[in-house]
């Protein structure tokens, strides 16, 4: 079997301890940092920006996985880049000109994602699928951490999966919200490569050990 990927997001991490919390996520099995951006527009909530991400980038010894839930994200594409992330990935919903996102992104050095929102069928992504390099299929409607994980993301995967292979297409398919020991199996069964969790991991006893659990789960 391929690879596969935990991805621990920070936004459940403790902001006041967040060098401890990324020097846990370093001596983890943990394979990314996940970074959740949110403008309070695109989505009803703000997350954190620029200066934060440099402050992560200067601790953390693994790729940052960046989720930009943000309107424009292509004015920032290269700020992003000299911050060092490595994935970019931005919102379906957010970019009326998706194909030259993901062209500008990789331009940049960085792996290209694009995320969809639970109410979006992954048939939208047909003609830019070759271009993509992760796929992140939102598993709860984007904005908050600790929300219960939507059902119907098992036949999302699978039909995209399926989309994948049809093309020929080298994506990695990354599935976001509310993934815990009790799905992450069924996710990879029904396709996924890449698991992003994060109360589950932060709010949990002992989080290297819960990092250690999911990464058993779907090996
Ligand atoms: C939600 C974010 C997620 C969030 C996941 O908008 O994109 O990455 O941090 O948190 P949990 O795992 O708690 O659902
Ligand atoms: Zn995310």
């Amino acid at each position: 079997m391929d690879k596969k990927y935990v991805a621990p997001s920070l936004l459940a991490s403790d902001f006041a301890n967040l060098q401890r919390d990324i020097e846990m996520v370093n001596q983890s099995e943990a394979d990314w940092f996940h970074l959740d951006v949110m403008d309070g527009v695109f989505v009803p909530n703000i997350s954190f920006g620029m200066p934060v991400i440099q402050a992560i980038a200067k601790h953390a010894k693994k790729p940052l996985d960046t989720h930009l839930m943000i309107v424009n994200p292509d004015q920032y594409i290269k700020t992003f880049a000299d911050l060092g992330v490595n994935h970019l990935t931005v919102h379906y919903e957010a970019c009326p000109h998706l194909h030259r996102t993901l062209q500008a992104i990789k331009a940049e050095g960085m792996k290209a994602g694009v995320a969809i929102n639970p109410h979006n069928s992954v048939k939208l992504l047909e003609d830019t699928i070759q271009d993509i390099d992760i796929v992140i299929v939102m598993s709860v409607n984007p904005g908050f951490g600790g929300q219960s994980f939507i059902e119907n993301t098992y036949q999302k995967v699978k039909d995209l999966k399926q989309l994948i292979q049809s093309k020929n297409a080298n994506t990695l398919i990354e599935i976001d919200g509310g993934v815990n020991v009790d799905n992450a199996k069924k996710l990879i069964e029904a396709g996924a490569d890449v698991l992003v969790a994060g109360s589950f991991v932060f709010k949990s006893e002992n989080p290297t050990e819960t990092i250690k659990d999911l990464k058993v789960e779907i090996a």
